[in-house]
């Protein structure tokens, strides 16, 4: 018996729970459903709450109710039950039937509950608690520059979970050369199961390789050689199709694409298949207006073929780990993906509870490679972004979650992604370093990046580097004559990133570039007038019109600046900048924004509210 599931995507019935009554009055109890409750709103399943009218900016308790019949009677033969969520922010609690079957916190990877009994073949009512409330214990905490969509906004699925079965398939691929692969497929066996095996070409038309094991239990490991193998890379995507069957019954126990590919790192260089990438980059928030998160299948392809056809190679799924079906789009497309864990900016680090925060934060980064660790378009886990580095237990805590993700998954690049120049110590415990740095926007102009590079990379020389953000704003259609290049300008971006990313491609050290951002989109922090909401970095606008920057990269992708030698002079700078840059950290806490700053923010949303209410008239 294989394990099948049934969708309950579907038209719920949902409230908010201002007053946070609904715990103490009970709603989770099927006899206290009122189906004529006025105050109950329909919601398609996945979508967040936000997308409703009069909640575009609600942060609070949202509760969703889902009536289901099951058609099944042979439930005794199954295992047990899992109710799937692929993604809800913040806070999840589930009953089933007016049981509770737990609680989930995390707003951006996979979680499900185990449950035996409670299942109805009849009616069966499901109610969640869901709420996006900021809150400083958790990942991001009060302050973070994208918007908090909450409530279910991923699919939810009810699995039946067969008594024999496989379980954590994972498919590693190394090669002895570009003529030879390794291929070693585990997988944990629940119960005792005959199988076998088969790999296919991509269109699934040709079996490569068969085999077949008898009567095993515990654990089953498949390896084999693959001579000329079709490797998978961004310019060629090749994906083998992998189907493991309990030979008895004849059904299939799991079956997906895999890519043969290996990322490894030498020196200052990455290196994909044995030759050196240079990757040439765009970060993106999963945010696609009106859907919210929530973003269309066909939607996704449409970003990530555009994001190819401007001459990106690699997408860093900004903060958060995205819906896993873009990483899927992602391998059959070919590009390069970078994934990252809300460690966003001033999470809490230490005191009494910064063991909770990164039990958190571990958690997550465990579901996120437990979910993608079989997709070769991801090449590296980030651990967070833009922390306070410098302070020692913050540099503790992000050098034990970068141990923790190397034993989980070492067959990729593990990192985390600095804003810091000269102050930042840990780059050498990552496998890559990283920086972000406005340079042209924020401070100073683009003409100091490349002494700033080598200013910033002495304490990490052996390394490869990574630009990870770097860009300007722009308001769609707002112009400025070449000499103004008014902030917020279409040729103010366009200096801003061509002058970059000229120069970033003559650095023989830097491995890659990340433009900082491919679409805008939603910030309570971003409220001036070309804002009014939006951060206004993307080089399309949240509505996909393309900014003047895009015509000019065919030209500018491969383009070098010729640069001066200021290595010498970097290392120097570096000794005088550091003690200084050292100081001025600790005695001025990071800038305000990054310290939780809960007033700004709601002050921010007030804002927020009223230019929506104004706009709604
Ligand atoms: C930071 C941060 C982003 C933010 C960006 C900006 O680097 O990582 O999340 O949106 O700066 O200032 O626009």
């Amino acid at each position: 018996m294989n394990s099948s599931s049934i969708s309950l995507s579907d038209n719920w019935k949902c409230k908010s729970d201002y007053d946070n009554v609904g715990i103490k009055e009970r709603w989770y109890i099927p006899k206290n459903y009122d189906q004529n409750d006025p105050n109950l709103l329909n919601l398609e399943i996945p979508m967040s709450f936000n997308t409703l009218s009069r909640f575009e900016v609600y942060e609070g308790i949202f509760w969703h109710f889902y009536e289901f019949e099951i058609n099944r009677d042979n439930l005794d033969e199954y295992d047990f039950f899992k109710l799937n969520f692929e993604g809800s922010n913040y806070n999840t609690k589930v009953w089933l039937n007016g049981f509770f079957l737990g609680e989930h916190d995390g707003g951006f990877t996979p979680f499900y509950f185990n449950f035996k009994d409670h299942l109805n073949t009849s009616q069966n009512f499901i109610a969640v608690r869901t709420d996006n409330i900021r809150k400083n214990n958790r990942i991001p905490s009060i302050s973070f520059d994208w918007f908090n969509w909450g409530g279910i906004y991923r699919d939810v699925s009810l699995e039946f979970v067969p008594r024999n079965r496989i379980k954590d398939i994972i498919i590693k691929t190394e090669l002895e050369s570009r003529r030879q692969a390794l291929i070693e497929i585990t997988f944990n066996v629940i119960g005792t199961l005959s199988i076998k095996w088969e790999i296919l070409n991509s269109q699934q038309t040709k079996t490569l390789f068969k085999g077949n094991m008898e009567e095993i239990s515990r654990e089953g490991r498949i390896s084999l050689t693959i001579n000329n193998p079709k490797l998978w890379s961004p310019n060629n995507p090749y994906l083998y199709y992998l189907k493991i069957s309990d030979s008895t019954a004849d059904e299939i126990l799991y079956e997906s694409n895999f890519g043969v590919r290996e990322i490894e790192i030498k020196g200052t260089s990455i290196y994909l298949n044995k030759k050196r990438i240079f990757m040439k980059g765009v970060s993106l928030h999963e945010e696609l207006l009106p859907y919210g998160r929530t973003i269309p299948y066909e939607e996704r392809v449409k970003d990530i073929r555009s994001m190819k056809k401007m001459g990106f190679n690699a997408l860093r799924t900004a903060h958060y780990s995205h819906d896993e079906s873009l990483i899927d789009i992602a391998d059959k497309e070919g590009i390069l993906i970078l994934e990252e864990v809300p460690v966003y900016w001033a999470c809490n680090f230490s005191g009494p509870k910064a063991n909770e925060t990164f039990k958190t934060a571990a958690k997550m980064m465990r579901n996120l490679i437990k979910r993608d660790i079989n997709h070769p378009s991801v090449i590296w886990w980030s651990v967070g972004n833009e922390i306070p580095i410098e302070r020692p237990w913050v540099s503790r805590f992000m050098k034990r979650l970068m141990q923790w993700t190397r034993m989980h998954d070492n067959t990729r690049i593990v990192t985390y992604v600095s804003m810091k120049l000269f102050s930042d110590l840990t780059r050498r415990y990552a496998d890559v370093a990283t920086i972000n740095f406005y340079f042209g926007w924020y401070i100073a102009s683009a003409r100091l990046v490349s002494l700033m590079l080598d200013v910033m990379r002495t304490p990490a020389f052996n390394k490869p580097w990574i630009y990870t953000e770097f860009g300007a704003g722009a308001k769609y259609g707002f112009h400025a004559d070449w000499e103004k290049q008014l902030k917020f300008s279409e040729e103010r971006q366009l200096h801003v990133l061509d002058y970059s990313i000229r120069t970033f491609n003559a650095k023989k050290y830097l491995a890659g570039w990340f433009i900082w951002i491919y679409r805008d989109f939603r910030s309570f922090l971003r409220q001036n007038v070309h804002q009014q909401g939006f951060n206004r970095k993307g080089i399309v606008s949240e509505k996909n019109e393309k900014k003047l920057i895009c015509k000019r990269f065919p030209q500018i992708m491969h383009e070098k600046r010729k640069l001066l030698n200021t290595k010498v002079l970097g290392i120097f700078l570096w000794i005088i900048l550091y003690p200084l840059a050292y100081i001025l950290t600790f005695l001025i806490l990071d800038a305000g924004f990054i310290f939780g700053d809960n007033v700004r923010i709601e002050k921010m949303k007030k804002i927020e509210k009223k230019r929506l209410l104004d706009n709604s008239k």
